[in-house]
């Protein structure tokens, strides 16, 4: 895919790896449209980044409601005619210890993870499907096929997110010449993991590069780095007791939230 002065929809603009992701797509003359809740970063983002071949319009959007995801697409649509390429990356990692298991938890990260990537396609396939092919690119997680002690609620959402990004990529290009691109990305240095003192071991900037280049080759999946994606594939070949015998504290991560257990 050529990038040079598509339309592209970007969701999770603010993040870490959204906001670099932007910067690539500028510097290929892409018209933007901006999405994430944070409206003064949008509007950072605009004022800072926007060239006259490179315009730039934003919107607030909690990908929660379908409404705003709805007035998302719209505003696009209005604006610039058409959508080539999404890029959804709004996510957030909760931790979900299993001291104090709970459903809300695990609720909300499917409801931002997975439910706002299932509401943008459901918006954007009939807009793609009418001017005749396009491209949607949704982030996942590197590990999604086998879970880890402590995330649960994180990897069941992402999961989800690889499992029906694959599920519609034979059928939306065969019938309707839209490509579906799952984005698997290790550890990024970005505020999400900073949170729990995970260190990255790719910056975000390296991350978006590896995005972009892997959209435009063509690529179905895009993974990286690649040590980890090594080490994580040669891991989810492990049989189950082998699997388990996985050091609990170590697969948490060292900035995980110590919990008391709960008295009955
Ligand atoms: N960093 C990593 O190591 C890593 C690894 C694998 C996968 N990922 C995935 O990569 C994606 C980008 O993450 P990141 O590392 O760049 O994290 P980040 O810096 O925390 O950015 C998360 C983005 O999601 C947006 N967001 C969160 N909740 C939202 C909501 N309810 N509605 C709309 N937007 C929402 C945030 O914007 P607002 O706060 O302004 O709404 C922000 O733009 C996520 O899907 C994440 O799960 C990250």
């Amino acid at each position: 895919m050529n990038l040079e002065g598509k339309v592209v929809l970007v969701s999770g603009a603010t993040g870490g790896m959204g906001e670099e992701i932007v910067k690539e797509l500028v510097n290929k003359n892409c018209k933007l449209a901006l999405f994430a809740r944070r409206e003064n970063k949008l509007k950072e983002l605009k004022d800072s980044l926007e060239t006259e071949k490179s315009p730039i319009i934003y919107k607030k959007c909690d990908v929660q409601h379908k409404d705003h995801i709805r007035e998302a697409i719209q505003l696009t649509v209005e604006t610039y005619g058409k959508i080539d390429l999404a890029i959804l990356t709004a996510g957030v990692l909760i931790p979900n210890p299993i001291q104090t298991f709970d459903s809300s938890i695990i609720k909300k990260s499917m409801d931002i993870n997975f439910m706002g990537i299932v509401y943008f396609l459901e918006q954007l396939l009939p807009v793609m499907k009418k001017q005749g092919g396009g491209t949607i690119t949704a982030v996942s997680t590197l590990p999604d096929k086998r879970g880890v002690p402590g995330w649960g609620a994180y990897g069941a959402s992402k999961a989800a997110i690889s499992w029906l990004m694959e599920s519609l990529r034979a059928e939306g290009k065969q019938r309707y010449n839209i490509d579906f691109i799952t984005v698997k990305p290790g550890s990024v240095e970005t505020p999400m993991i900073e949170e729990f003192h995970r260190p990255g071991s790719a910056t975000a900037q390296q991350a978006a590069v590896a995005i972009i280049r892997g959209i435009e080759r063509n690529k179905k999946i895009i993974q990286f780095p690649l040590s980890q994606v090594l080490l994580i594939r040669i891991r989810d070949l492990l049989p189950p007791f082998a699997y388990d015998l996985i050091p609990v504290e170590e697969a948490k991560g060292p900035g995980y939230p110590s919990v008391e257990e709960e008295k009955q």
